[in-house]
């Protein structure tokens, strides 16, 4: 019960939380994302085919898991020696995989710190194949719930835009808190407006 509290419900809220975060500050981003909802799906309910269809949405919840990645970091300790590239590892040392580093590093990223959408647009698939994406982890210990979780968000933000304007309720902080989750210095207050 624990594991699907802490892994399943945290981690969703904390994605869920940030995603609004960003559509506040980028309302043209919102403005866009609502118009595809509403092309799209016209006022219905979604439809598991029609979920992937939707490549703003689905772009926009691929650029907020890597900005920020409510798992920031994924911890193992080597059971044996080993060597990784240039990096001798002793026997029994915890490693530190830093997920927030690595999703915003410009090795990897064209302009990393930009919240662009549309770096996910195109060719690349939901999720995306980037191997340095990774906010559900990533081979063996590959996150359980990862579908689950995404189609959570999509039917969440898909019902709550089809219902509500979005509105900023007094200024929006971009700091971030590296606890359990990865969580905004300060919470995001906002209005909802019902749309007629
Ligand atoms: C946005 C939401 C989520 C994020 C960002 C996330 C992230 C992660 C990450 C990074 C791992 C790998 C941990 C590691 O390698 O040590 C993981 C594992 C796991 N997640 Fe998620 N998760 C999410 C949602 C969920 C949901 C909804 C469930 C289940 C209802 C879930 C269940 C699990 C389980 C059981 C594991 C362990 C898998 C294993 O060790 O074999 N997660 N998750």
């Amino acid at each position: 019960m624990r594991t699907l509290f802490v892994a399943g419900y945290a981690t969703t809220s904390a994605s869920l939380m940030w995603t609004l975060q960003l559509l506040l500050q980028h309302p043209h981003i919102l403005s866009e994302v609502q118009q595809e909802i509403d092309i799209t799906l016209n006022g219905h309910r979604p439809t598991w085919t029609i979920l992937n269809k939707l490549s703003l949405l689905n772009a926009l919840i691929s650029e907020s898991l890597r900005l920020y990645p409510p798992a920031w970091r994924i911890t193992r300790t080597a059971l044996n020696e080993d060597r990784i590239l240039d990096y001798q590892v002793p026997q029994n040392v915890s490693i530190l995989i830093h997920v927030y580093a690595i999703h915003r590093h410009p090795t990897f990223w064209q302009h990393p710190k930009i919240f662009n959408p549309a770096r996910f647009m195109g060719s690349d698939a939901m999720p995306p194949r980037n191997p340095a994406w990774m906010p559900f982890g990533a081979g063996s210990r590959l996150c359980l719930g990862r579908d689950l979780a995404l189609t959570t968000m999509k039917i969440i933000l898909i019902t709550l835009l089809q219902r509500f304007h979005l509105s900023p309720k007094g200024p929006i902080s971009s700091g971030v808190r590296f606890v359990t989750t990865l969580q905004p210095a300060t919470p995001p207050s906002f209005q909802l407006t019902p749309r007629i």
